[in-house]
């Protein structure tokens, strides 16, 4: 059984570099593929925007990002696979949260101050250049996380604020309106290696110093030899220690390989000679995913259509969540909630289940409250019969059927008076 949700996003604003490759996909990829966990992957679109304000960047990146994923392995029919902006409840469920967000927790968001240092040591405005997006952009990232309810969240060190900010948010949440939302916990790979970038710094976007994990193979070569190496002659012993062609070795070779590479190092290998053996195991790994890369990245009507699918699996769970959750906030109709049971005729309020069905063909049934307040909601039955079985039961035994019948409905109401409903009609039964 699956018991552990695991969720993570990556922000669509570049090419995908080897950095991102040891550090989050292969990783993420291999967790992926455990039969206990229940993984979400999403492409944070949602996020590029506060960065990047190149539309076509976005869209590229976003291609790029989606068929890297797939070309390492994710497998969309076992993971819920999709792009943020897919999800129109996400930012519903971010304005939920940005009223319950202290304004002064957001005020020490390390993005957000780092901004406000720099503008304060140039004499700035404090705010000179931040956009309020800069400031939300912890919300936006809860929202991501509680909407399903992840407990685990792969992310690097520098995202471990954002997730005890989700954590206080929910908190927060739960306080005012009622257990909504599980407490998320950040996953940090303590074995991942940080890769270092071509002069040695951590890889990253930032310093201009990545090598991008699909590359051309001439190129990737080309990268290589240019990486920063001290400047010992063949023949000269080598060390490993803070050499970063040894450290990006060894993140792609064997415990064998890499012992192998370290003797060469102490026997004097030549660099040139020791970039030639990082390019061809490099290559080992990479080329057959860049080969299913180079393919996908010609078809985005497919990748379209695997984001496309993801997103009604995750819309399966955000859209009756956040109906949930409207309803618990107060965003309820006003009929139902406000019409007083005895103007509705001379019958006693009851609830009442309601069977119908929908446009796609399948019947379905809610459960009703005394007040006409929505408190249960089935998934759809391909004959009625079967949704009726499912009613019958859940008169005859009460509360006590919702375990069992979990997976046929959602709860839209609070539990106490589903509870109550249910008991209504199995006591009437009795
Ligand atoms: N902020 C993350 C990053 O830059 C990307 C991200 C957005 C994310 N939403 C998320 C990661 C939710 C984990 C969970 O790396």
């Amino acid at each position: 059984m699956k018991t552990q949700r695991v969720l993570t996003g990556i922000t669509t604003s570049g090419t995908p570099h080897l950095g991102n490759y040891v550090g989050a996909v292969r990783p993420t990829v291999r967790a992926s593929r455990l039969a206990e966990v229940e993984s979400f992957y999403f492409l944070a679109d949602y996020h590029a925007l506060i960065k990047v304000g190149e539309p076509a960047r976005v869209q590229r990146s976003t291609l790029e990002i989606a068929a890297t994923w797939l070309a390492c392995g994710l497998d969309p029919d076992k993971v819920t696979f999709y792009r943020q902006s897919d999800i129109p409840e996400i930012p519903e469920l971010t304005w939920f949260l940005t009223c319950v967000t202290g304004k002064g927790v957001l005020n020490r968001a390390h993005a957000y101050k780092a901004s406000v240092d720099k503008n304060n040591a140039a004499n700035e405005d404090p705010d000179a250049g931040v956009t309020a997006g800069l400031f939300m952009y912890p919300v936006l990232m809860a929202a991501d996380i509680l909407m399903f309810n992840a407990h685990q969240v792969p992310v690097g060190r520098d995202q471990i604020q954002h997730i005890e900010m989700a954590r206080d948010i929910a908190a927060s949440f739960n306080h005012l309106y009622g257990e909504h939302f599980t407490l998320p916990e950040a996953a940090i790979e303590e074995h991942v290696a940080t890769l270092p970038g071509l002069d040695g710094r951590k890889m990253s976007k930032s310093y201009d110093n990545t090598i991008p994990l699909f590359a051309p193979r001439d190129q990737l070569k080309k990268l290589i030899m240019g990486i920063v190496t001290d400047s010992r002659a063949p023949g000269e012993p080598k060390s490993t220690e803070g050499s970063a062609l040894f450290q990006l070795y060894q993140a792609f070779a064997s415990a064998d390989e890499t012992a192998a590479l370290a003797s060469a190092y102490a026997d004097g290998i030549a660099w040139g000679e020791a970039k030639q053996a990082l390019f061809e195991r490099l290559d080992r790994e990479i080329a057959p995913l860049r080969m299913v890369y180079d393919e996908l990245i010609q078809e985005p009507e497919r990748i379209e259509r695997t984001l496309k699918a993801g997103a009604e699996k995750a819309r399966a769970i955000a859209t009756p969540f956040t109906a949930r959750l409207r309803h618990a906030v107060g965003l309820r109709p006003l009929q139902v909630a406000t019409t007083p049971a005895a103007t509705k005729g001379s019958k006693t309020a009851a609830p009442a289940f309601k069977q119908y069905r929908e446009h796609d063909g399948l019947f379905y049934f809610k459960l009703m409250g005394a007040h006409g307040e929505l408190l249960l909601q089935s998934t759809g039955f391909a004959v009625p019969r079967d949704a009726a079985q499912v009613v019958t039961r859940l008169q005859r035994e009460g509360p006590a059927a919702l375990e069992a019948l979990a997976t046929q409905l959602t709860i839209l109401g609070e539990a106490g008076d589903v509870r109550a409903a249910l008991r209504w009609f199995s006591e009437r039964d009795a």
